[in-house]
């Protein structure tokens, strides 16, 4: 692959691949070097978790990395992406991990890049989150390794949730058993690529393997709907009560941020059934994976 935009770009073998070498990596720490890459993070969208570990991902692999401060760049002065990403690329850039607001927008600036320079979508608009899905992956394998015989519930926003809907078709393509959506009817997907949406939590979590909480994302209910926290809590939150509904041994997840409080429990973020720090070291391994595979394989 030249460039990690999308789960639905992805065959089941490359899937298999990038696994394999991601737990290669965590369970022997030992990591090729390409110090002839140059890795650029260009977050035009705030980010704990993905930007620190393509950053750590890349420096483990001894590539240099330089993040770029879109304050203090030349698009305050008016330069598109695509010229951004051209004069780094001259500079020496080969790798250019791109979050953005816009549906599209990686797939947008990978066109008319030369084959030696990698477009990584960290996350665009509603659209895909693919490495997220992957790292998910990654963590359910770790814990629960057939996957053709899992219940899996992804809870909360699913309409706009990009990394729900990287989640559906990476399911879909890795054959997992059972997928739940479970959504309050304005927040339910237009279009479902896999899974069967449902308002009831129960519907959800009944017999579930792994659930899977999204963040509430309150800095866009604030601008564009009416919306009722605490009636959404009271249905859907992920607490103590609502998780007996699923199988004892269930895992529990949450791509992060989370709202501690709305959308999940600190007892069941913090507890025993929770893989949520998992997933965020996970994502370092996976990342690794990635960027190795479109430096050796393109
Ligand atoms: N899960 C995720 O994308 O988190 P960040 O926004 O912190 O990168």
């Amino acid at each position: 692959m030249n460039h990690f935009l999308s789960i639905a770009e992805l065959s089941p073998q490359q899937v298999g691949h990038l696994l394999q070498r991601a737990f290669f990596f965590k369970q022997s720490l030992q990591f090729p070097s390409y110090p002839q890459h140059t890795l650029a993070n260009l977050f035009y969208e705030n980010s704990t978790r993905t930007r620190i570990s393509f950053e750590l991902a890349a420096k483990h692999l001894a590539m240099q990395v330089v993040n770029l401060d879109l304050s203090t760049s030349s698009e305050t002065k008016g330069e598109v992406i695509e010229d951004t990403v051209q004069t780094l690329a001259a500079m020496g850039v080969t790798l250019f991990v791109i979050r953005h607001a816009q549906d599209g927008l990686p797939q947008l600036v990978a066109q008319g890049l030369n084959e030696a320079v990698h477009v990584i979508n960290a996350g665009d608009g509603q659209h895909a989150h693919p490495s997220q899905a992957l790292l998910d992956l990654m963590t359910i394998v770790e814990k629960k390794p057939n996957l053709a015989t899992l219940k899996i519930a992804i809870v909360g926003d699913i309409r706009h949730s990009r990394v729900a809907n990287s989640l559906q078709f990476l399911f879909k393509l890795m054959h997992v058993g059972e997928l739940v959506l479970v959504s309050p009817k304005q927040w339910q997907p237009e279009t479902v690529h896999f899974g069967h949406v449902t308002a009831e939590l129960s519907e959800g979590l009944q017999g579930a393997d792994v659930i899977i909480g999204l963040r509430v994302q309150k800095e866009r209910l604030a601008e564009s709907e009416q919306f009722d926290l605490a009636h959404y809590r009271g249905r859907y939150a992920l607490t103590q009560d609502a998780v007996r509904m699923a199988k004892p041994d269930a895992i529990i997840m949450h791509p992060g941020p989370i709202n501690r409080g709305i959308e999940i429990d600190s007892e069941l973020a913090d507890g025993p059934q929770s893989v949520i720090l998992t997933q965020a070291r996970n994502g370092v391994f996976m990342r690794m994976a990635i960027l190795e595979s479109l430096i050796t394989t393109s």
